[in-house]
């Protein structure tokens, strides 16, 4: 009765409240991805500045949220269009995987060639595909591009890309993780592929992302970089106890406990240096490639210079 009260109470508290404070903190990612799990755990268990909810989306809904996790790819193609648009932290460096059947005559990345490789169109999957096979000499014309959709879980779809490889309807397959985990296992096993992945090559670098006007006001600056504070407190759990991580991680994007143990290793959960010039160098190669295919100008190295702001983590720093 006593609970009832007060939750009455709470409500008819909140109707005084600017529309801001009612709706909260909101952050915005894709729920099933595994990259955006710390996220999740921020938001419930960490951050107190304010009731931080979740939108599910990423960068692309960053005008009508307060903060949004994506990979590079999707934030240059962002940022092209809205230079209001920040980096303010990289949150984990994932080395995708591109996986072949062995059954397909595949041994090195050259015998790609002529191929059906299963990859998203317009994706950071897609990037790092062109990128790794461009690595081994191959155009995007020498191989067949399928597209395909991510499975987390068994039994996957026939449209996935692990049934798609078991059924052969594609001979290899690139993309984030826990897909080619469960490619592997779908054609039984290890000894049945190869395995291609290159962290100089292509990386994904999946960030937190802010907008300009927020930063500059002193009230969201404060709740962003105590956020980011949090943030990197769920990091330290996911690289140095994982074991406390997997359950709720398992539950929120239904991935297997297993499945996620074998995956971990190719996340380097944050922080990553935004100031020593390997993150731009790395973002004004990948932009240069994303203005072919967007058919844009490339943005200079100035303006991705601009796109990168340390300030706040420097500021979480002193918390
Ligand atoms: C990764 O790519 C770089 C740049 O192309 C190359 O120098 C290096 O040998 C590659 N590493 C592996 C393990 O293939
Ligand atoms: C983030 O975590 C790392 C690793 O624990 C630590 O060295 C760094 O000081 C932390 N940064 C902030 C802003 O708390």
């Amino acid at each position: 009765m006593q609970l009832k009260g007060l939750l009455r109470f709470g409500a008819a508290a909140t109707l005084l409240l600017s529309p801001q404070q009612v709706l909260g903190f909101k952050v915005s990612y894709n729920i099933l991805w595994i990259e955006g799990t710390p996220l999740d755990y921020t938001n419930k268990n960490l951050f107190k500045a304010d009731t931080a909810t979740t939108v599910d989306g990423g960068i692309a809904t960053l005008g009508s949220v307060d903060l949004a996790g994506n990979a590079e790819t999707q934030g240059l193609k962002q940022y092209a269009t809205h230079k209001n648009y920040r980096l303010i932290y990289v949150i984990v460096e994932v080395a995708y995987r591109l996986v072949a059947n062995k059954a397909a005559g595949i041994k090195t990345l050259a015998d790609l060639k002529g191929k059906r490789i299963g990859t998203i169109a317009g994706s950071s999957a897609q990037v790092f595909v062109h990128t790794l096979l461009e690595s081994a000499g191959l155009k995007a014309g020498d191989y067949t591009e399928v597209n395909g959709g991510v499975c987390m879980r068994p039994p996957c779809g026939d449209n996935t890309f692990p049934s798609q490889f078991k059924a052969r309807k594609i001979d290899a397959f690139g993309v984030w993780e826990t897909s080619v985990e469960l490619g592997i296992e779908a054609v039984g096993g290890e000894s049945n592929v190869v395995v291609f992945k290159n962290a100089s090559v292509y990386r994904e670098v999946y960030s937190l992302y802010a907008k300009a006007e927020d930063l500059k006001n002193p009230t969201m600056r404060k709740k962003i970089v105590q956020y980011v504070k949090n943030l990197n407190q769920t990091l330290d759990l996911y690289r140095d106890q994982p074991e406390k991580i997997y359950p709720g991680v398992s539950k929120s994007i239904k991935v297997d406990v297993p499945v996620l143990r074998n995956v971990w290793e190719d996340h380097r959960w944050g922080p990553t240096s935004l100031t020593d010039g390997v993150l731009l160098d790395y973002l004004v190669k990948e932009d240069r490639y994303l203005a072919k295919t967007d058919k844009r100008a490339a943005m200079s190295r100035a303006e991705l210079e601009k796109f990168i702001d340390p300030s706040v983590y420097e500021d979480a720093l002193k918390l």
